[in-house]
């Protein structure tokens, strides 16, 4: 089964057209059939840019101490590529995943998601951006503990009004196969192991069809057996099904999985590179690689 995102190849562009959100929200009910849910043919993803930030900054206020968690980062991802974010303690890692996943805005700068500036995005829509293109994995999993494992993979389709009840079931189920969980989908997540519950995690993350997964620190609950586990799945679902994947850790051997690094260091990109050993070096330098 091919998992491609939502919003599919854009053929023959270099440089994509504008995307319309609220277009995107209101596609046709029940116009796509099961069998062609989770196929879009062959990818073009690399030419797309989905993710350009320039100049953000996050300033935290408490009191009347002012606190720069972000100072001036300007990135761009491409569509399919994976990247790891790495850091000390109190970098900026979670304030810049926040960021990226439409939690929220800067204080300053411009945030381009898939063509749709972020810094001028209600909460609502940024809700709706999420809802459609971001697929969240937590550290913790943040499985429903009372709902069956099928359940809790159907929960991100519940809101979804151009999904019917048997076409949300089938996803469910194809993505738990996809995962290698489908003998346990009528378990709770107490039945599972935390490798399991991680997986399930993540097939309920791509529920949607994200454009993108974020994960912050999705092996850090996680044995570094079922750690490998985790990570091969992550690699999967980003070269055979063209997903986007950011994650954050402060585990190298999970970083070194990505293709790129980036490191950031009081707020700071000090080093982006597909050469995890300068990225390594620079997350121990004072100066940048
Ligand atoms: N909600 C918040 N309010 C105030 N300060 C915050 C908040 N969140 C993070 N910070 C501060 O911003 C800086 C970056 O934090 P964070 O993004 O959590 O770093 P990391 O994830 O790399 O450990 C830290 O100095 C932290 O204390
Ligand atoms: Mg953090």
């Amino acid at each position: 089964m091919s998992l491609k995102p939502a919003d599919g190849p854009r053929h023959g562009s270099l440089s994509p057209p504008e995307s319309n959100l609220s277009s995107v929200a209101e596609r046709p009910a029940g116009g796509t059939a099961p069998s062609q849910l989770w196929h879009h043919g062959p990818s073009h993803f690399a030419a797309d840019r989905l993710i350009r930030l320039h100049d953000v900054c996050k300033t935290y206020h408490v009191g009347e101490v002012e606190v720069q968690a972000l100072q001036g980062i300007s990135l761009g991802i491409e569509r399919g590529e994976y990247v790891s974010l790495i850091g000390p303690s109190g970098s900026g890692k979670t304030t810049l995943m926040n960021m990226l996943g439409c939690l929220d805005r800067p204080t300053s700068g411009s945030y381009l998601f898939d063509g749709n500036e972020v810094a001028k995005m209600s909460a609502d829509g940024r809700a709706r951006l999420r809802n459609l293109k971001i697929g969240f994995v937590f550290q913790n999993f943040n499985l429903l503990a009372r709902t069956t494992t099928l359940e809790n993979v159907e929960l991100p389709l519940l809101y979804r009004r151009d999904i019917r009840g048997s076409q949300r079931c089938l996803i469910a189920r194809q993505l738990l196969k996809k995962v290698g969980l489908e003998s346990r989908m009528n378990h709770h997540p107490s039945q599972l192991s935390g490798g399991q519950q991680q997986r399930a995690a993540i097939a309920r993350a791509l529920a949607s069809r994200p454009s993108i997964l974020l994960a912050d620190e999705p092996t850090g609950n996680i044995d570094s057996h079922t750690s490998r586990e985790v990570m091969d799945l992550f690699r999967q679902l980003n070269e055979e099904d063209g997903i986007t994947i950011i994650l954050v850790t402060h585990d190298q051997e999970v970083a070194r999985h990505a293709h790129r690094t980036i490191v950031l260091r009081d707020g700071r990109v000090v080093c982006d590179s597909t050469d995890f050993a300068s990225a390594a070096a620079a997350l121990h330098q004072t100066g940048e690689c």
